[in-house]
């Protein structure tokens, strides 16, 4: 699939219950040939309602985290979440729902072809990497994940709502952003 018959399918997609809450599809936005992606969890009541990932108060922290590495939403980033529709309440994503949701993100993963994936949060981490470890364990390291005949490194960090709450950590955030950069350089080189 390319973007707009892969835009079109997540539009029309029935493939999970979610389908019948939801307001919008959240496919995700940003730069299609951006050299990094960040991939967060699934949409809130915010992004439902407006059909864009991270708008709400988590979506600032994460702009102003992108920012700090000299990125944004609109220039070297592609923003998407491992569910495309908000499931009701704000409940975690189901492991079906994540299992029937994973083909839309690994296909614009395969499009984006980035340097680097961002994984923000516990679920989204555990989601990409088809692992149980806790986020202590994940991150701090280079991960990978398999895309189109690559393998994409894959850095995970802490969700931009745990860091609201839980604003001691943001040390170890910066920490991972600065792994990421370091990482995505190496790349190019
Ligand atoms: N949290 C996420 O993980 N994704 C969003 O798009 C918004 C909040």
């Amino acid at each position: 699939m390319d973007w707009p018959a892969l835009r079109e399918a997540v539009a029309g997609c029935r493939l999970c219950g979610l389908c019948e809450s939801r307001r919008n599809t959240v496919f995700g936005v940003g730069d299609e040939a951006a050299s990094w992606m960040v991939v967060g969890e699934a949409p809130g009541a915010d992004e439902d309602r407006l059909g864009e990932p991270f708008v709400g108060r988590a979506g600032q922290l994460l702009d102003a985290m992108l920012a700090a590495v000299g990125r944004s939403r609109r220039q070297g980033v592609f923003i998407a979440n491992v569910l495309k529709c908000r499931p009701p309440d704000n409940r975690n994503p189901s492991p079906e729902e994540i299992e029937r949701c994973s083909p839309y993100l690994r296909r614009q993963v395969e499009l984006v072809a980035p340097e680097l994936i961002l994984v923000v949060g516990k679920i989204a981490a555990q989601a990409l990497l088809d692992t149980e470890a806790s986020i202590a364990s994940l991150r701090g390291q280079v991960h990978r994940y398999r895309a189109g005949g690559a393998e994409i490194p894959v850095v995970v960090t802490y969700h931009p709502a745990y860091l609201l709450r839980t604003p001691l950590d943001k040390g170890k955030a910066w920490a991972d952003l600065r792994l990421a950069a370091r990482i995505s350089a190496s790349a190019r080189r």
